[in-house]
């Protein structure tokens, strides 16, 4: 299995166990459609994609001798839970800028798992409030500052290895080459890591599609294209040869509905049909990425086969 850590000298730490499984998915699409189960990435008490992203957050918060890492999310975050049990796990602090987001079951769960994480947690009504309390929360932690969701270059170096893996996959016959690979857009890490890691591991047929659901942050083409840049920057600096510059993907809105947080009843009838299917599925991420797979593929545009990345982590 080709591991980016083993091509770059960037630090790294293992966090769960690759290759994550692939099986086909019998939901009544009439393209052939795969899923990667990336909830079975993380070794400790939450998975997912959030997971992917830590192995090298982590790691690098020790290269810099930070002993505390500062993020924000609303108040379901994955990444934030994600952040607190791994750091705890390796030594790290993990402090909280967390803002108000539509209540239901799941963000009030998430919000229980995150008081008892060991988190130190701030709240606040509006991202606006947030901003203004930035300088206060970096002058009482001095901590390192990781965006929304891990959406660094550092931390998007995960999905630049999920691309790697997802190509050893097809050169092993576990999976058919994928025409079309889609995921969630969050913040923007996870799309911006596949779109250079494709092009690196020769997958250069593969269409990638990244089904928007967050409309708090700006994520278009030139601001996921500039994410990819300086991941790539961050690999040739670290020593890896041929770094592509042309990083492709598309971005649709189409299956945002009323915003972020907000479950649109497509993406719920997924979440229905998926939990019945044994995959863990949510209606703020993922279940919006198989209403776009289901309506797509319902109107014959949607290039078989497809290979949608199951980003959803609960433990
Ligand atoms: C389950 C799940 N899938 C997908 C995403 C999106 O990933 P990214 O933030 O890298 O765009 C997130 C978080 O934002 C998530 O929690």
């Amino acid at each position: 299995m080709t591991r980016l850590a083993d091509l770059v000298d960037l630090p790294h730490v293992r966090l769960g166990a690759v290759p994550t499984p692939v099986r086909r998915l019998e939901l009544g699409h009439r393209a052939e459609v795969w899923v990667k189960d990336e909830s079975a990435f993380g070794d400790g008490g939450w998975g997912g994609n959030k997971v992917r992203k830590l192995e090298w957050i982590i790691a690098e918060a020790h290269r810099r001798g930070s002993t505390t890492l500062l993020t924000v999310g609303g108040i379901g975050t994955h990444w934030g839970l994600a952040c607190a049990l791994y750091g705890r796990e390796h030594g790290l602090r993990t402090v909280l800028g967390l803002v108000d987001q539509p209540l239901d079951d799941h963000v009030r769960d998430q919000l229980r798992r995150l008081e008892a994480s060991g988190a130190v947690l701030h709240r606040y009504r509006s991202s606006n409030r947030l901003r203004l309390a930035a300088p206060y929360l970096m002058a009482r932690y001095r901590p390192w500052y990781v965006p929304a969701g891990g959406s660094h270059p550092v931390g998007a170096l995960a999905y630049v290895d999920v691309a790697l893996e997802i190509a050893d996959q097809v050169a092993a016959g576990a999976l058919p080459e994928p025409a079309t690979l889609v995921v969630p857009v969050g913040s923007g890490g996870t799309v911006a890591g596949l779109a250079l890691g494709l092009r690196l591991a020769g997958l250069d047929r593969t269409r990638l599609l990244g089904v928007v659901v967050n409309d708090l942050l700006r994520l278009d083409r030139p601001s996921i294209a500039r994410l990819a840049g300086r991941t790539g920057a961050l690999l040739a600096r670290a020593g890896l040869a041929r770094v592509p510059t042309a990083v492709e993907a598309d971005l649709p809105r189409d299956w945002l509905g009323e915003g972020y947080g907000v479950p649109t009843p497509a993406g719920s009838a997924e979440v229905a049909r998926a939990t019945e299917a044994g995959i863990p599925v949510e209606p703020v991420y993922t279940g919006k990425a198989l209403a776009a797979v289901r309506e797509l593929d319902a109107r014959g545009e949607l290039a078989g086969p497809v290979l949608w990345l199951a980003t959803h982590g609960p433990r």
